[in-house]
């Protein structure tokens, strides 16, 4: 299925059929769990679409087209829990490297940037993030990036995301979304309907 006919799917059928249709093996309408760690490769040197579940595997790859199909574009590569998208973004950093980052944010999210990562030389400030002089007094060279979550844990604050973004963009800064209280879909639905206004 394209990802315009997917798109044109409401998003009830999405959420059940999006980014993959029935299996094409065996029309399982629910997707098959393959369990297999290893895939056979046709011959020797040829690999083919699946050789090791921890790079990929076909159950993960179904949630990843389906969580894409939700958004409704991007790219989506699922983790074993939250902290585990998280340590492996801060892996992708190098000393040095900067954070700014919204003032409340999940209690594990800062212990892993105070108590682990500072040690490896990855630094943050907390600030408003909404507020761009705020985020202009705490920039430097090295700052790479804007982490906030929205809504936030624990207090559920909703953070304006379309100004920070805004902010990232002027300040030529990457912009790091948690999520985790807001799955894919209530975008979707105000892309939707802002899409709908823009029509109308
Ligand atoms: C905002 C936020 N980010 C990350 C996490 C970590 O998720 P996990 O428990 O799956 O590692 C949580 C967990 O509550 C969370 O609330």
């Amino acid at each position: 299925m394209s990802k315009q006919q997917d798109n044109e799917l409401g998003i009830g059928t999405r959420l059940v059929h999006g980014g993959q249709p029935a299996d094409p093996i065996t029309g399982a309408v629910a997707p098959v769990l393959i369990r297999s760690k290893t895939f056979q490769q046709p011959t020797f040197g040829v690999e083919s679409k699946w050789q090791y579940s921890r790079g990929k595997n076909p159950t993960r790859s179904i949630l990843e087209r389906r969580l894409e199909s939700l958004a409704g574009d991007g790219k989506a590569t699922v983790f074993g829990s939250g902290d585990a998208a998280t340590t492996m973004f801060l892996l992708t950093l190098k000393p040095g490297d900067h954070l700014i980052c919204c003032r409340e944010l999940y209690g594990g999210t800062i212990r892993l940037l105070n108590q682990l990562f500072a040690d490896f030389g990855i630094r943050a400030s907390y600030v408003d993030i909404e507020d761009i002089e705020a985020v202009k007094k705490v920039q430097t060279p090295e700052t790479v990036a804007i982490w906030t979550e929205s809504p936030t844990n624990p207090k559920l604050g909703v953070i304006d995301l379309t100004k920070v973004g805004n902010i990232a963009r002027k300040l030529r800064l990457r912009f790091i979304v948690d999520l985790t209280f807001a799955p894919p879909v209530r975008r979707t639905r105000s892309n939707t309907e802002l899409k709908r206004l823009s029509i109308a």
